[in-house]
């Protein structure tokens, strides 16, 4: 295993290794080895795709782990969501921004044309764009109102799902218990204020041994160009690094993926003096 790079702040002595997708189940301690696509294996990560390439990883993750309660930051269309709902038994909760979205000029950050309308969730915002006198086109916004989800629900799935619209940086996570997750996915805003947020409030209510997941982080410097959303995520998990190395006992990412993982620490760090004092030197 290859250490990609240490965590900046502060922490110099604490990498993020880069674990083969073939290795996964002696990291996690899976009795089974992925049987992962070569056409994805092969693939330059510029080109990567989460839907054909980093859904086989999610998918034997969560049928490997089998959390019991899951959450997803970040929901869309709920694609992340049915992966997890296919593979265990879980009941996910999973956050979305009830209206979507906006980029900094305000138009949708997700939002694309149909020729087949007939597939249109009830609920959906549209949009018509007059192309000349006699063409529009119809552009639908796929990350808000009735489209949110809508995967697990033509799935009839929804039974198993508790779907929170807000903020997740105003989301108050207050009557959760601490813990209450087995596994976590983040991948909601992309904005490193967001992913620093989300970061915070998963790790508090993630169990200890549980996993953190997150998407579009990939160490790749052809993928990491301008403007990407994985560059923000790279900065995020780079400022939390003290954080992550108080509350994980593991941290890497899965090459090839742009997908970073964690385990929560089973006991949290003792303090220094624990070791001078005993327990008594709280
Ligand atoms: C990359 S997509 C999620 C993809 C999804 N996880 C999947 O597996 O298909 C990001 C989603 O996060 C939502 N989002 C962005 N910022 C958010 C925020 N601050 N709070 C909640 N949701 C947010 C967007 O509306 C969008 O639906």
């Amino acid at each position: 295993m290859i250490s990609i790079g240490s965590i900046s702040d502060g922490n110099p002595e604490m990498t993020i290794e880069k674990v083969s997708v073939y290795d996964l189940h002696k990291r996690l301690a899976f009795l089974k080895k992925i049987n992962y696509p070569e056409s994805s294996s092969e693939k330059p990560l510029s080109q990567w795709k989460m839907e054909i390439d980093d859904a086989p990883i999610l998918r034997y993750l969560f049928r490997n782990f089998q959390p019991k309660r899951h959450l997803e930051f970040g929901t869309w269309e709920g694609f992340g969501t049915v992966l997890c709902l296919e593979e265990s038994g879980a009941t996910v909760w999973t956050i979305n921004l009830l209206g979507g979205e906006a980029k900094a000029d305000g138009s949708w950050a997700y939002g694309r044309k149909f020729e087949n309308t007939e597939s249109i969730p009830q609920g959906a915002e549209k949009l018509e764009v007059k192309i000349d006198e006699k063409t529009t086109d119809m552009y639908y916004h796929t990350d808000a109102y009735g489209f949110i989800g809508h995967l697990y629900r033509e799935k009839n799935l929804g039974n198993r799902v508790c779907q929170i619209f807000c903020d997740s940086k105003d989301w108050d996570i207050s009557n959760f218990p601490a813990g209450f997750f087995d596994s976590i996915f983040i991948d909601g805003g992309h904005q490193k204020d967001i992913v620093i947020s989300d970061t915070k409030k998963a790790l508090k209510l993630l169990r200890p041994g549980g996993l953190i997941i997150w998407h579009d982080y990939c160490p790749d410097e052809k993928v990491n160009i301008e403007g990407l959303s994985t560059i923000s995520v790279m900065e995020a998990i780079n400022e939390c690094g003290k954080l992550l190395q108080k509350e994980l006992s593991d941290l890497f990412w899965i090459n090839p993926s742009w997908i970073l993982i964690g385990r929560k620490r089973l006991e949290p760090v003792k303090p220094f003096w624990s070791k001078v004092f005993g327990n008594s030197g709280k």
